[in-house]
């Protein structure tokens, strides 16, 4: 089945040779062909090039004029397998509550779990799979989800097969990763150490014998999960074949940043508080640095120093984080807006934050993050619209009119 785009005002992010990410001055280069064709066969893209080598037939031939070809985003972190909604802290927010108070009141990840331990299996798989459906309409094509909100290693296990059981059904791509270090129970209060070791040796070995996890993550912040605590589980997780992708540098300088380096970490996120030191980490190593901007947002939080990284030459990744707490919201669009507004990225910046370099945060680049012969098909068209930059600018609305994730039109 030949499927044929024709007439695309902006095809953006093309590339002849793979790349695997992009960085520092590169961040600003988007290559984009003006008045070109795509061309798809089954799941994957067969060519492109510009409107006068455009091929005369195919099975299916669309009409793409006035509208920009861009290859779907890749969400590299979020946490969207959970259940109920927290509304009511986020006006305990308003009110002046930080967010490790909410959380030592019971609130926050805690109340969460509390209620994912009380929701069916296919109670958790239909909600997830909704927000899917909703991010699919704004342009996601593969997604990182986390467990997390479990807290029990049953808990846990459920959050991870409702994953694999969304990685079955859904056409997005799906990456899985075990969270089980997210926060400490109630019943483990000052004994933090003890969840640690029920961690290593009782979650992790289940996770990795069912294989249900490509990830390991864990917490790494003041007041949550410590260096030498995350050294241990991290040390366990990479044994069982599970890569890392750590939660770092939101509350403080955590040192979070330099243990995910030292295990070759695939991402560090959030990462608030970054200094010279980390960037120096981060340079000498394959990690991807990976902004949170819709969690920054919402929680008034100061922002990571995104223009600081690019200009030490350092690649920077942008994702949703959606999940109840932090980023109730899993639109890739609005990062992209929030990345030029709150950060001050270039457009072209945000584009290849949002693809290329979340799909290496991801470990997807291979078949995704661009337009590239031989990748998989997912992409979307937009709406007619006059520039690339007026993606950002023309911030709150869905600018997608027609999406394709593995070469089907959704
Ligand atoms: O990535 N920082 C830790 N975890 C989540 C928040 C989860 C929650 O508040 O429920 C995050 O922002
Ligand atoms: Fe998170």
């Amino acid at each position: 089945m030949l499927t044929l785009i024709k007439n695309i005002k902006g095809l953006v992010q093309v590339e002849d040779k793979a790349k695997i990410a992009v960085c520092g001055k590169q961040m600003a280069e988007l290559p984009c062909i003006d008045n070109a064709f795509l061309l798809i066969e089954n799941e994957e893209i067969k060519d492109f090039g510009p409107m006068d080598k455009c091929p005369q037939s195919a099975d299916k031939i669309i009409d793409a004029e006035g509208r920009f070809v861009l290859p779907s985003f890749c969400d590299s972190h979020t946490h969207l397998v959970y259940a109920g909604s927290r509304e009511i802290e986020y006006i305990d927010k308003i009110k002046g509550l930080s967010y490790e108070e909410i959380a030592e009141r019971g609130g926050g990840i805690i109340n969460s779990a509390l209620r994912l331990q009380k929701a069916s299996e296919e109670e958790l798989y239909d909600d997830a799979m909704q927000r899917l459906e909703s991010i699919i309409k704004t342009g996601t094509g593969a997604v990182e989800i986390k467990s997390g909100y479990g807290f029990t290693t049953e808990a846990e296990l459920k959050i991870l097969r409702v994953i694999r059981k969304l990685r079955e059904n859904s056409p997005l791509t799906i990456k899985a990763n075990f969270l089980g270090a997210h926060g400490v129970p109630l019943e483990y209060k000052g004994r933090i150490d003890a969840f640690v070791d029920k961690i290593i040796e009782e979650m992790i070995p289940k996770v990795a014998d069912e294989g249900l996890a490509d990830f390991i993550d864990v917490f790494c912040d003041k007041g949550f999960f410590t260096v030498e605590q995350t050294d241990r589980m991290l040390s366990e997780g990479v044994k069982r074949g599970l890569k890392p992708k750590i939660h770092a540098n939101e509350l403080a300088a955590s040192g979070g940043i330099q243990v995910g380096v030292k295990y070759d970490a695939l991402s560090v996120d959030h990462l608030e508080y970054t200094g010279e030191e980390e960037i120096k980490a981060l340079l000498n190593s394959h990690t991807m640095p990976t902004i949170l901007p819709g969690a920054a947002f919402f929680l008034n939080m100061p922002y990571a120093p995104a223009r600081k990284m690019i200009e030490a030459g350092l690649p920077v990744a942008m994702a949703s984080d959606f999940n109840p707490g932090s980023s109730p919201s899993g639109n890739m669009q609005l990062v992209l807006t929030f990345a030029c507004v709150n950060y001050k990225l270039l457009p072209q910046e945000a584009v290849n934050a949002t693809t290329i370099n979340t799909a290496y945060a991801m470990d997807v680049v291979k078949d995704l993050g661009s337009i590239c012969r031989g990748k998989k098909a997912n992409f979307f068209i937009t709406k007619k619209i006059p520039t690339i930059e007026y993606l950002p600018y023309f911030y709150g609305e869905n600018k997608i009119e027609r999406v394709f994730l593995n070469g089907k039109e959704q």
